[in-house]
C-alpha cells in the first residue's frame, strides 16, 4: 500500500474546515487510491472543537484516512507536510483598520511560513485560503526562502467556479460546457472575472453575451457573491469554499483538463505586466505538479484597466506589509 500523503489544515475547527476535512477523507482531493494523514492546526481555544471534528472523521470510517493529529504548534503541524492548506486567519473585527488586519495576519502567516521552511517535506505545496489570501500567501512565501516561490498559492478558485456557474446559468447551458473563464488580480472586490476568452460548447462566449450583462451583472455579481451568500445564509461561504480547495489541489497535483485552464493566485513571473513576486490571480494550467500562467492572451483596454486596478490594490497591500516589517 502507498505511503500516506500528509495534509495540514489550519483553522480546522472553522466552518470551511468542517466541510473540507470530510471531502479530503473521502478521497476527493488527491484521488481514490491515495491515503492521507491529516494534521489539524488550531489555536488553543479551538482545540476541543477540532477534537470533535476528528471524532466525526473517525466515524466517517474513511478507508483512505490513515490518521488525524491535532496540535496548536505550527512546527508540529507542518512537520513533513506535503500539502498545507492555510485556512485559519484573523477576521476583521469591529473598528479594525486594514493595517491592523494585515498586521494580525502577518503574525499568523509569517510564523506559519517559517514553520513550513523549517519542517515541511521537500515537495510541499501551499494553498492560502484565509483572507486577505493573496497577501497572506506573500507573507508566508517570504518566510520560506528555500521553498520554490511557485509552491505558494492563494485561492481564487471559488471566484472562478462562481464565474463558470454564472455564465452557465445565464445562458441555460450545463456548467461543463463553459471553459476558459479567468480571474485576474486580488481575491477581493477588485478582482477581474474575465470572459474575453471564454468558450461555450467550444464557441466564443462573447458572441452570446451582451456587454451590458458582462459589465453590470456578471463582473459585480461574481465579485460580490461572497456578500450575497452572507446575506442569504447568515454565514459566509463554507462548503463552496471547501469545494474550491479540493478543485485547486486536485488540478495542481493531477493536472488541468486538456484545452481548458483554471484560475489561481501565484507569485508573478512578470507576465502581463504584473510585478514579479506579487501573488496575483492568473489563468493557469497545471501539468506535472506545476502551475503555468497561460501565455500570450490578448488583453483589451477594458481588461487592462480592470487588471491594473486590482494589481494596484495588491501592490498597496504588499507595500503596507513591507512597511510593517512583515516581509
Ligand atoms: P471560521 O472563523 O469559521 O474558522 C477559522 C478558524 O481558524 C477558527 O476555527 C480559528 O480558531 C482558526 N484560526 C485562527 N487563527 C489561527 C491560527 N493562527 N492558527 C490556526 N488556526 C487559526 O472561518 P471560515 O469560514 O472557515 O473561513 C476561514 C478563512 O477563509 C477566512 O479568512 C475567510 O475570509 C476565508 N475565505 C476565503 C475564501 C477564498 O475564496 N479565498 C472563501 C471563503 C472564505
Amino acid at each position: 500500500s502507498r505511503t500516506p500523503v500528509t495534509v495540514t489544515v489550519t483553522g480546522a475547527a472553522g466552518q470551511i474546515g468542517y466541510a473540507l476535512l470530510f471531502r479530503i477523507g473521502a478521497g476527493d482531493m488527491l484521488g481514490p487510491d491515495v491515503p492521507v494523514r491529516l494534521r489539524l492546526l488550531e489555536i488553543p481555544q479551538a482545540l476541543k472543537a477540532a477534537e470533535g471534528t476528528a471524532m466525526e472523521l473517525d466515524d466517517g470510517a474513511f478507508p483512505l484516512l490513515a490518521g488525524v493529529d491535532i496540535t496548536h504548534d505550527a512546527r508540529v503541524a507542518f512537520d513533513g507536510t506535503n500539502i498545507a492548506l492555510l485556512v485559519g486567519a484573523r477576521p476583521r473585527g469591529p473598528g479594525m483598520e486594514r493595517g491592523d488586519l494585515l498586521e494580525a495576519n502577518g503574525g499568523i502567516f509569517g510564523p506559519q511560513g517559517a514553520a513550513i521552511e523549517a519542517a515541511a517535506a521537500d515537495d510541499v505545496r501551499v494553498l492560502v485560503v484565509g483572507n486577505p489570501a493573496n497577501t497572506n500567501a506573500l507573507i508566508a512565501q517570504r518566510h520560506a526562502p528555500s521553498v520554490p516561490a511557485g509552491r505558494f498559492t492563494a485561492m481564487t478558485r471559488l471566484d472562478h467556479n462562481r464565474a463558470l456557474s454564472r455564465v452557465a446559468g445565464h445562458l441555460g447551458v450545463p456548467v461543463a460546457d463553459v471553459s476558459r473563464v479567468a480571474i485576474w488580480g486580488n481575491h477581493s472586490a477588485t478582482q477581474y472575472p474575465d470572459l474575453t476568452h471564454a468558450l461555450v460548447a467550444g464557441e466564443p462566449a462573447a458572441a452570446r453575451l451582451d456587454r451590458s450583462w458582462i459589465e453590470d451583472d456578471f463582473i459585480p455579481g461574481v465579485a460580490k457573491r461572497g456578500a450575497a451568500i452572507i446575506e442569504a445564509r447568515g454565514a459566509s461561504s463554507a462548503a463552496s469554499a471547501a469545494s474550491a480547495v479540493i478543485d485547486h489541489v486536485r488540478d495542481w497535483t493531477l493536472g488541468t483538463a486538456p484545452g481548458d485552464w483554471t484560475s489561481a493566485a501565484l507569485p508573478s513571473d512578470g507576465s502581463y505586466g504584473v510585478p514579479e513576486g506579487l501573488v496575483c490571480s492568473f489563468p493557469v494550467t497545471a501539468e506535472g505538479g506545476e502551475w503555468r500562467i497561460v501565455p500570450g492572451l490578448d488583453i483589451d483596454d477594458f481588461s487592462r484597466a480592470r487588471i491594473d486596478a486590482s494589481v494596484a490594490e495588491l501592490i498597496e497591500e504588499r507595500d503596507a506589509v513591507a512597511a510593517l516589517g512583515l516581509i
